[in-house]
């Protein structure tokens, strides 16, 4: 049997049927490309009677793509399968990929009919499709829920009818990692000719099991995995295309697939972007947290030796480094990491000077950056001498919004009201009153945070003074509240700076 595993990619069949992820022809091109280039067998492209766009999108994806076989969807119905032809015309190879229920729920409850039928269906779909296409391809949908021994008959006639690639869906992600990896071993003895077809497995994520049963799938005989990018799908999404690479890449089981894992992150940040799906921090292998390292342990452990906590290099999937993120849970060796690269040779004595000088530094801050670093390494730890006491606004969408601002700047009480195209911009004008000092407001990002009903955000900005930048974070229920203490936070940076310079503590307004 081949150690070959045929990467067949559905993100823009059944990825894209996610509500919100719809995507148009120039967009699916763009992401085929890609696909071309990460490696993939199959392109599955599109389900052409469903839409005109899923049609226009497998005839353009056919002529821009030579590589991969372009695959379409059909149900088992002669109109879905000629319009599935016709719109594969201009495919070097193309594949159509038609089937139907085989769970006894789908074929009481969905096609009211009996098992005899159900299979006679199935065969007379892959003839008429053969018609059109040597490449057929027969999904037995819900094959998860199925009776093996009839599972097992349908896949016998539709082997004999000319179904080159036999897809056995957990269409509902019921299976178990056991149980998913036993159909395919049944399949594998009991259909006698299952040899002249190759067993392809597709799997959701309903129970988190979709990668274990796809791996469970290979380890008995199929040799055809159905994924998508970032796992996107249907309910719980499909299985990931980038963690079966990775598994079969890291571990030796003398299978391989022809995806150049380099390219996995880009192909990821494109398709989330995209299709407007975030992908979760923690994902696996794409996520922005896969390789970053936060506790004090383990980054003493990945400094000495990276193996010590990764498994993967960042490089073998496109991402440039490790990282490893400074937060008051840091120990030591992270931070001496950090002072070096941006240059601070240190002996051990002025580096349990600067890690005391840190922990007060990262009490007070979610994430430390180099300039926090940096400003910390040239003896300027920030203490706030600006401080909030008390912010108003007031906003609607047929007023101007208004702001009042109370600060404690050195000890005083100051207050100033400003208008703004925002509650935001009033409450940073009212500030820049009572400081009086000019800066430009250079970066503003906002990074939603959702407890619950409350609904809140992470503020990180960047003002420019005197040709220096200064960063301020803030964070809370309340944006503009959280706005606020970014900006104060930037502000205290860039007062301490100028107190330094000048020997003495910045002057506000007259
Ligand atoms: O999950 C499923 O059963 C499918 C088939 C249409 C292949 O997506
Ligand atoms: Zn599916």
């Amino acid at each position: 049997m081949s150690d070959k595993i045929f990467v067949f990619d559905t993100t823009l069949r059944d990825g894209e049927q996610v509500p919100g992820c719809q995507l148009n022809t120039d967009e699916k091109v763009i992401i085929a490309k890609e696909l071309e280039k990460l490696g993939v067998d199959v392109i599955e492209a599109g389900f052409p009677i469903s839409s005109p766009g899923d049609y226009k999108s497998v005839v353009e994806i056919s002529k821009a793509v030579s590589d991969p076989v372009i695959c379409a969807l059909t149900r088992a119905v002669e109109k879905d399968i000629e319009v599935a032809a016709d719109a594969l015309k201009y495919a070097k190879r193309g594949r159509i990929h038609t089937g139907i229920g085989s769970s006894d729920f789908h074929i009481k409850h969905k096609f009211k009919s009996t098992r005899e039928q159900i299979i006679e269906r199935g065969v007379a779909a892959v003839k008429f499709a053969k018609k059109f296409v040597e490449d057929v391809e027969f999904y037995a949908e819900d094959a998860g829920r199925a009776d093996n021994e009839f599972l097992a008959r349908m896949i016998q006639a539709v082997i004999a009818a000319g179904a080159t690639v036999v897809n056995i869906p957990d269409t509902t992600g019921y299976c178990l990692p056991w149980q998913y990896g036993s159909k395919i071993k049944y399949l594998m003895e009991n259909v006698n000719n299952i040899h002249q077809a190759v067993i392809s497995v597709h799997c959701h994520n309903d129970l988190g099991m979709a990668t274990a049963n796809t791996i469970a799938g290979i380890q008995n005989g199929a040799r055809q995995v159905e994924v998508t990018i970032n796992g996107i799908g249907e309910r719980a999404g499909n299985t990931s295309l980038e963690e079966v690479a990775m598994i079969l890449q890291t571990h030796q089981m003398g299978l391989h697939t022809d995806i150049q894992s380099r390219e996995l992150n880009k192909i990821s940040k494109l398709v989330s972007t995209m299709m407007n799906m975030p992908v979760q921090a923690n994902k696996a292998i794409v996520g922005a947290n896969a390789f970053a390292h936060s506790s004090g342990i383990h980054q003493d452990g990945v400094i000495k030796h990276r193996d010590n906590y990764e498994i993967i290099a960042p490089e073998d999937v496109g991402v440039d480094q490790s990282s490893i993120v400074l937060t008051a849970r840091s120990g030591k060796a992270a931070l001496r990491f950090h002072l070096t690269r941006l240059g601070y040779d240190l002996n051990t004595k002025e580096l349990e000077e600067a890690y005391q000088k840190f922990l007060i530094l990262a009490d007070g801050n979610k994430d430390i950056g180099d300039d926090d670093l940096q400003h910390m390494m040239e003896g300027r730890l920030v203490s706030n001498n600006v401080n909030i006491i008390d912010v108003q606004v007031v906003s609607g969408s047929n007023l101007k919004s208004m702001a009042t601002v109370e600060l404690d700047l050195d000890g005083e009480k100051h207050s100033a009201s400003e208008s703004g195209k925002s509650a935001i911009n009033a409450a940073l004008r009212a500030i820049d009153k009572i400081i009086g000092e000019h800066m430009v407001l250079d970066k503003f990002d906002v990074d939603s945070l959702v407890h619950g009903r409350r609904e809140g955000g992470k503020v990180k900005i960047r003002v420019l003074y005197d040709d220096k930048l200064y960063f301020g974070y803030g964070e809370g229920d309340d944006l503009v509240m959280a706005s606020v203490q970014a900006y104060v936070d930037a502000i205290n940076k860039m007062r301490f700076s100028k107190n330094e310079k000048t020997g003495k503590v910045v002057g506000m307004a007259s």
